[in-house]
């Protein structure tokens, strides 16, 4: 549909008397906009104390793969993927994971954290296992542990910050072994099993499998790393992420020691790259998740469009945020399909939409062009205060999602813009769509 500025606002409003008026009524979880674009053809705060006994682990749920059965489970089912996930805590790994791994759905992920508070954080989960409270180590045992206390107005800061890290550790200094006013401010203490990992991997993965590695445990990894060197375990691990904890005293590792640990690493090609769940990030997200927009996408990377001033005739074009229930959304796009404009029609879609509704998405994307918006809704007004790591996931969480469906969406409609936005989508090659004028307005009412 073509047309210079007048007609083209008197099109647009006959256009949408036709579909809104026929779901007018209807409207409530989403905005129907339009606009003239360039178009793409195509703690549970339990009382902590130093005093806390013994818990009896009765959130630890042995591991479901049968030991000494791995050649049989290989025979049947191919090799599998797994995600091992030392230090777990609050399942910022699992969530980064899933959010942005690629294929990371179909990683089976093992999860083993000390403190069994925070085993609700990962009850959402599905093919994952909960080793809680467990500590890997470099022997089978049982071990104190320590933990962060709940927060409470005069805790006072962690080096400097008052910070919130909810994380354990088996090794503590003699200060922080005092209570939670030095150091870490550890206030939790319990007696938990150990787990030999070295031993655990070789029983519980396959050669054949695809194992991730990921090791952030407060500086027990010296003892586990230098026995799975010594037991040749590296062998079963295809990717190693992690992070050395230099600082925090273990008995019996020099800084000679730990360098000596470091350097073998190094000279067997045993490589780790960074993993920073609390962060969002990792060492290999961007190479990973290479922009690919389709060639000849009209626009450029991080600029805002909200009309096609390019020189040539103006184009009217419909851009449609979907921001409701499978039901309403599927109902609003066939009315759209069913209109005889047959304008170009733009479709933005969550990332979590996708995810639940491949198919629906598939079928409009035979039409339409679907353009993204967040990984999933937030809270009004809440997805320009993110920090510039969660944007980053958010955005290649939606990007994924659609790939894994076949789509490579080159535009996005922000739910809200501000320049740490526009950086954001510039990243990841995404043209910014803002509309001309909205349906339904988002001020005044709606009642006629
Ligand atoms: C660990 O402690 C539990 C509970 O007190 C006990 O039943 C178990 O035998 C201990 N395990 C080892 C290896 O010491």
């Amino acid at each position: 549909m073509l047309g210079n500025g007048n007609t083209t606002s008197k099109v647009v409003f006959v256009a949408f008397g036709l579909i809104l008026g026929y779901s007018l009524s209807l409207l409530q979880n989403f905005n129907t906009t339009v606009n003239i674009l360039p178009t793409a053809s195509h703690d549970v705060p339990l009382r902590s104390s130093l005093d806390d006994s013994f818990r009896s682990p009765v959130l630890y749920r042995p591991p479901q793969i049968p030991q000494g059965k791995e050649q049989t489970l290989q025979e049947k089912d191919g090799p599998r993927k797994i995600l091992l996930d030392c230090g777990a805590n609050v399942a910022s790994t699992v969530q980064l994971f899933r959010e942005t791994y690629p294929d990371g759905r179909n990683y089976i992920i093992h999860s083993f954290e000390l403190d069994v508070r925070l085993a609700p954080y990962f009850a959402s989960y599905s093919n994952h296992v909960l080793h809680c409270p467990v500590a890997v180590a470099g022997e089978d045992g049982n071990i104190t542990a320590y933990a962060e206390s709940a927060w409470k107005p005069d805790k006072g800061a962690v080096a400097g910050k008052d910070m919130q890290w909810g994380g354990g550790a088996i090794y503590a200094s003699e200060s922080e072994k005092q209570g939670e006013i030095h150091g870490r401010r550890f206030g939790v203490k319990n007696v938990i099993p150990m787990v030999d990992l070295s031993t655990w991997i070789q029983e519980n993965t396959a050669l054949e499998d695809y194992v991730i590695f990921k090791l952030d445990v407060e500086g027990a990894e010296y003892e586990i790393l230098e026995k799975m060197v010594k037991e040749g375990t590296f062998r079963w691990v295809d990717k190693f992420y992690g992070e050395f904890h230099d600082s925090f005293p273990i008995p019996g590792w020099s800084v000679q020691r730990k360098q000596q640990l470091r350097s073998t690493l190094n000279s067997q090609g045993i490589k780790m790259l960074d993993w920073a769940g609390e962060y969002k990030k990792y060492q290999d997200m961007e190479e990973l998740h290479k922009v690919e927009i389709p060639e000849g996408t009209p626009g450029a990377a991080g600029v805002v469009y909200s009309n096609c001033a390019t020189g040539g005739p103006a184009r009217l074009a419909l851009t449609v945020q979907l921001g409701m229930g499978r039901k309403a959304a599927h109902k609003l796009v066939e009315t759209i399909r069913a209109h005889p404009s047959n304008m170009p029609v733009t479709l933005f879609v969550y990332g979590d939409f996708v995810q639940d509704f491949p198919d629906l998405v598939m079928k409009w994307a035979v039409r339409f062009t679907i353009g993204i918006r967040e990984n999933a809704p937030f809270p009004a007004d809440h997805w320009v205060l993110q920090n510039a790591d969660v944007m980053r996931m958010s955005l290649v969480s939606a990007v994924q999602r659609m790939r894994e469906v076949g789509i490579r969406p080159a535009y996005y409609y922000p739910d809200g813009l501000s320049d740490r936005v526009k950086d954001t989508a510039k990243n990841r090659g995404l043209r910014i769509i803002q509309p001309t004028t909205k349906f339904p307005p988002n001020l005044g009412k709606l009642e006629l």
